[in-house]
């Protein structure tokens, strides 16, 4: 009985390894994101174990690959790539799984039937073996682990700085809750997660919870009340900056947030709004359907969706039509990015990021700029964030859109975290509670 119930457990481990390879090669070999994984191939993540794999073998993607080039004697044929990515999950459990090493190489073995490939049964066999003999050679470095374009570009941008951000975008992110005080008090959310024995810290600056070991949310306390949102803490310095920035005489303030989805820091927003002001109106837009509609379903777990201070929007902000002239108290570009700045969160953009794609990022960030300025009052305060590491994104940007138009009047500013830039306010992933996160404040002036 007990040999039956490890046959079972061994071809489930099997099956969920050949699964973890499909993906894999999605990833991979045809450029697709963890997210397109998460939509269209989702037995691919299925389980917390299929996300470790996952996860590891793309974070640790670039060392890994490099160790198995040792092991091989000649390079595997373009139709055998799923026994590459077979190697490279074995590669991974190696070296970070508690899990004996020859269960592991039976394991990858026995994946080679589901993958449909039994004859690679010695191959992998005999790959993995050496790996294993040889644990020595497990060489995997911070520098290695990346491409040499992402390497220099962190070097000459952050010479001082570079070890160690090189080595932070290998780890894994934290959880960071933020509460809905529309609902409950930080101090009283607390008190629930103490009596769950739920180990958390609170960071001072910006008073969000950060717990000592994720968790699926729907598990935590008050989730399904809406009592708490999951947001990485860099993201909610957000409607800290707006509303200490709020323009004077702004009573019944006006905002657009103009790549509002998911929901983040618009639904912060309007918690915060609702406790200082009367009335407001919160024009939450985002060009894509499918995004504002999951950010309208997170507004309805949060108790946010019905009111009707926020309405949504649905158009390309740097289209014309987009923003009415003149109007708004406060513009929010939150935007689109090459997300550098979040590697360690979505370990696939060090796979997929190619260095041309970043000068693209920042036309299409100038682009929003450009626009939207127009639907800002005199007076009025423009919010700028990237959740991006490279000046290209970041002040770069902002010093290009401020060379163009007299009228913008770059704001300092000053947070717990991260350190000034020339035009803004810069955090790192190497700070262990942030991510990569930029911010600027524009003022547009009065005209006299
Ligand atoms: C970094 S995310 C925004 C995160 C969000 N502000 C939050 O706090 O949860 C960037 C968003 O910009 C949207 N986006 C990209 N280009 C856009 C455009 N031209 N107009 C409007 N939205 C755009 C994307 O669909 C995506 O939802």
């Amino acid at each position: 009985m007990a040999g039956q119930n490890l046959d079972s457990q061994n071809s489930d481990d099997a099956q969920i390894i050949a699964q973890v390879c499909k993906g894999l090669e999605q990833v991979v070999l045809k450029g697709r994101t963890l997210d397109w994984l998460r939509a269209k191939q989702s037995n691919a993540l299925a389980t917390p174990q299929h996300r470790d794999l996952m996860f590891g073998s793309v974070r640790y993607f670039f060392s890994l690959k490099q160790q198995i080039s040792e092991y091989l004697a000649k390079p595997l044929r373009n139709k055998d790539h799923d026994l590459e990515m077979l190697l490279l999950v074995g590669a991974y459990q190696l070296q970070f799984s508690r899990r004996p090493a020859h269960a592991i190489v039976n394991n990858a073995v026995n994946a080679c039937r589901p993958l449909g490939k039994p004859w690679a049964r010695g191959l992998i066999n005999g790959v993995l073996r050496k790996m294993q003999r040889n644990p020595d050679k497990f060489s995997g470095s911070a520098t290695t682990n990346n491409p040499e374009w992402l390497v220099q570009k962190i070097s000459q941008q952050y010479p001082n700085d570079t070890d160690a951000l090189l080595h932070a975008i290998d780890q894994r992110a934290p959880m960071v809750l933020r509460v809905n005080t529309s609902k409950i008090s930080p101090e009283d959310y607390c008190l629930q997660l103490r009596s769950g024995d739920i180990p958390y810290t609170i960071s001072a600056p910006a008073k969000a919870i950060v717990l000592a070991t994720p968790q699926p949310a729907s598990s935590l306390p008050g989730w399904a009340e809406g009592q708490i949102a999951v947001q990485e803490l860099s993201a909610q310095f957000a409607a800290t900056i707006v509303l200490q920035n709020m323009p004077s005489g702004a009573h019944a303030p006006k905002l657009f947030d103009a790549c509002c989805a998911p929901g983040g820091k618009l639904y912060q927003l309007h918690e915060q709004l609702s406790g200082r002001f009367p009335s407001h109106q919160l024009v939450g837009n985002d060009k894509s359907p499918t995004r504002l509609e999951e950010t309208r379903k997170i507004g309805q777990r949060l108790g946010h969706t019905d009111d009707s201070r926020i309405v949504f929007q649905n158009t390309d902000a740097s289209a014309a039509d987009a923003i009415s002239g003149g109007n708004y108290d406060v513009v929010i570009i939150d935007a689109p990015c090459s997300g550098s700045g979040t590697i360690r969160r979505n370990p696939d953009i060090r796979l997929l990021l190619q260095p041309e794609q970043i000068q693209e990022q920042q036309s299409a960030q100038l682009a929003l700029l450009r626009n939207l300025w127009r639907g800002l009052k005199q007076g009025g305060t423009l919010l700028y964030s990237t959740c991006s590491v490279f000046e290209e994104e970041n002040d770069r940007v902002i010093e290009k859109f401020a060379g163009e138009h007299t009228e913008a009047h770059v704001q300092p500013l000053q947070l717990p975290l991260g350190t000034a830039t020339r035009f803004g306010w810069q955090m790192l992933p190497s700070e262990p509670t942030t991510d990569g996160f930029f911010y600027a404040l524009i003022r547009k002036a009065q005209s006299s």
